[in-house]
């Protein structure tokens, strides 16, 4: 089989999984600067577009068989039970404390299941759409959210993405692209800004709010080239959390009248908030709403005969005020706020000669009208009190904010495929990574730290120490970074691989622990390096050596940090080892158990 170096696909298609609904583009081959967004998905009129389906599926009752999904699923129903909203159960980070919660098992099943049907939705919109379709090479893309940082994690949703998709074609591939993050920055960049224009992009969605930012360094004609100022970071904010807000109200009324309702209240809470209510949250700050004092939503267990005042429920409807709506939305945008600041300030301390152009939103929550409205009168209003390299910031909206993320992604493998160039060359990596070692001791650096005695040579070393290969924000070449080895085998065993352990850390570069009996770093995989066919010289060979003999191997690890995930290569005088035999770095992914590493996931915070 060709590596995924030598296999260049015909189509492209991106899937931005998201938490409340998913998409699908795609461009191909020769004009692969023609994108194309899936709109028709089934359960929808023949007449119907959409630009992405919802993120649900449903199945029989007491049976593994899918019966719905995305629109095919009808909240409506009585007795449905739909699985949604299970993109954050896949992190385990996530901590689900509210009854009914899926366990981690459960939403990668939902995820591996809702993956397949937009798998065989895609391949069966293509194949009636490109002539010998089953010979063309398709390489589906996927995006993955910020807040997903630890690459076992990405390792795990490769697994699952690979038994939704490859079973079925040898000519499918699937992939991990960029960060929904860095897709959104792709994308936004096709509004034609200037070169040296720096932009800080907004995605905020369903669940999460991703900000990136961005300098624009190559030239009008040229292969658009972004430069990634800073590390893409994700926090729990978006429009869901209105959603759940109202949702909480209604059912804090409805149980002052639960008697009355023949149903649970959260059952019904559940239904009230879509619909009508959806129709107005998206409208919420557009001038044909805005002299509505309240919104009237019909309680559906209700006649139109019934009115309960202490629940402000009036001829069987609901009533709530305008205030109470945009109360909702304030505290979501108080977050968005303080989270741009947070990136503002941080921009401010690392390249202070940098000044921000614009501030450009995208996603679901980021078109609403009234977060518009909110970000304006905060940064680039006359009144407002502007951050210092922010002085002449402009608040624009992405051309089609929703398909922000899989244009994006779709965007950079096409310019990838076509001209040679990714956008974004070198990236800020999210997290740490470095490697268990041993060094000559110091005595001023290593007081404290466990030490050994080499028998070969009888130094003292320093023994556990990490060696930061990687440091978060700090920006990685796409070849990666190299570390170079040397080390000492004894004859017996040079046939085995060599160990080398990886760790990660989440903590902000300069709190970095020095060594593994400081807390901050976590296992990420061992390495098995097996070192045929690299540089080896054998020592203490002479009859005049005393000391037993040796190999002195020496070699390169090379840690290629992708958007999300991490892959290593094996370099030997500055060629790349590659085995017929097998991968010349075999990598064991640690298991995960419940960290408590001291620091808290943005996920772990998001409650639903
Ligand atoms: N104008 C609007 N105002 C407020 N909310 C909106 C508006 N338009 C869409 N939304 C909400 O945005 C969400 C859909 O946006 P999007 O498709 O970007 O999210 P997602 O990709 O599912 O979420 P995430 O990226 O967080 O996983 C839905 O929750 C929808 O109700
Ligand atoms: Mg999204």
């Amino acid at each position: 089989m060709e590596s995924l170096e030598e296999w260049t696909p015909d189509i492209v298609v991106g899937i931005d999984f998201g938490m409340t609904f998913t998409g699908a583009a795609y461009s191909f081959t020769p004009r692969w600067s023609h994108l194309k967004t899936i709109q028709r998905w089934p359960g929808t009129l023949p007449s119907e577009l959409a630009n992405k389906a919802p993120t649900c599926v449903e199945y029989r009752p007491d049976c593994m068989e899918i019966k719905g999904w995305g629109f095919l699923c009808n909240p409506e129903e009585e007795a449905s039970d739909i699985k949604e909203f299970f993109k954050l159960h896949l992190s385990p980070h996530y901590q689900e404390d509210y009854p009914g919660a899926p366990s981690r098992r459960e939403a990668q099943r939902w995820f591996r299941d809702y993956i397949r049907e937009i798998y065989k939705h895609v391949v069966a919109t293509l194949s009636n759409t490109f002539p010998l379709f089953p010979s063309r090479r398709v390489e589906f893309i996927f995006s993955v959210p910020t807040t997903w940082k630890d690459p076992r994690m990405i390792e795990e949703v490769r697994g699952l993405i690979d038994e939704a998709i490859h079973s079925d074609s040898p000519n499918h591939r699937a992939v991990i692209g960029l960060t929904e993050a860095e897709a959104a920055a792709v994308y936004a960049c096709k509004q034609l800004y200037q070169k040296d224009d720096v932009i800080l992009i907004c995605d905020a969605g369903g669940g999460t709010t991703d900000v990136n930012v961005l300098k624009l360094v190559s030239s009008p004609g040229a292969p658009i080239r972004l430069q990634q100022l800073n590390n893409v970071e994700g926090r729990p904010i978006g429009s869901v959390f209105i959603d759940k807000s109202i949702h909480h109200l209604i059912c804090q009324r409805l149980e002052r009248i639960r008697h009355c309702l023949g149903r649970p209240p959260n059952e019904i809470a559940w239904k009230m908030i879509s619909g009508r209510f959806q129709r107005f949250k998206c409208s919420f700050g557009e001038d044909a709403i805005s002299t509505l004092p309240s919104l009237k939503l019909d309680v559906p267990t209700l006649g139109r005969g019934s009115s309960f005042p202490e629940a402000e429920i009036y001829n069987g409807q609901m009533s709530i005020a305008r205030e109470e709506i945009q109360r909702c939305f304030d505290d979501k945008i108080d977050d968005m706020c303080d989270f741009i600041d947070v990136q503002l300030d941080r921009m401010h301390l690392m390249h202070p000669f940098e000044h921000m152009s614009y501030l450009v939103l995208s996603g679901g929550f980021g078109s609403s009208a009234y977060v518009r409205q909110r970000l304006c009168a905060r940064y680039s209003s006359e009144t407002a009190v502007k951050k210092p390299n922010a002085e002449s910031i402009q608040v624009i909206t992405a051309d089609e904010p929703y398909l922000a993320v899989v244009h994006g992604l779709v965007m950079n493998r096409a310019q990838q495929l076509e001209r040679g160039v990714v956008y974004l060359g070198s990236r800020c990596c999210r997290v740490s990574y470095g490697i268990i070692c041993s060094v000559p001791y110091n005595a001023q650096r290593h007081l404290g730290e466990p030490v050994k005695i080499d028998s070969r040579d009888k130094k003292t070393y320093a023994i556990n120490q990490i060696d930061w290969i990687v440091k978060q924000g700090e920006p990685i070449p796409p070849t990666g970074l190299s570390r170079p080895f040397g080390i000492k085998v004894e004859p017996g065993q040079i046939n085995d691989p060599w160990k080398v352990h990886v760790v990660m850390s989440t903590l902000p570069a300069r709190e970095l622990p020095q060594s593994m009996t400081h807390d901050g770093a976590k296992s990420v995989c061992i390495l098995s390096v097996y070192t045929e066919g690299v540089e080896k010289k054998l020592k203490n060979r002479h009859w005049y050596n005393s000391d037993p003999a040796y190999w002195m191997v020496k070699f390169n690890v090379k840690v290629v940090v992708g958007p999300a995930d991490l892959k290593f290569e094996l370099w030997s005088e500055n060629k790349q080892i590659r085995s017929s035999k097998h991968e010349p770095i075999a990598v064991a992914w640690t298991p995960y158990k419940k960290e408590t590493e001291g620091e808290v996931s943005s996920d772990q915070k998001f409650l639903l």
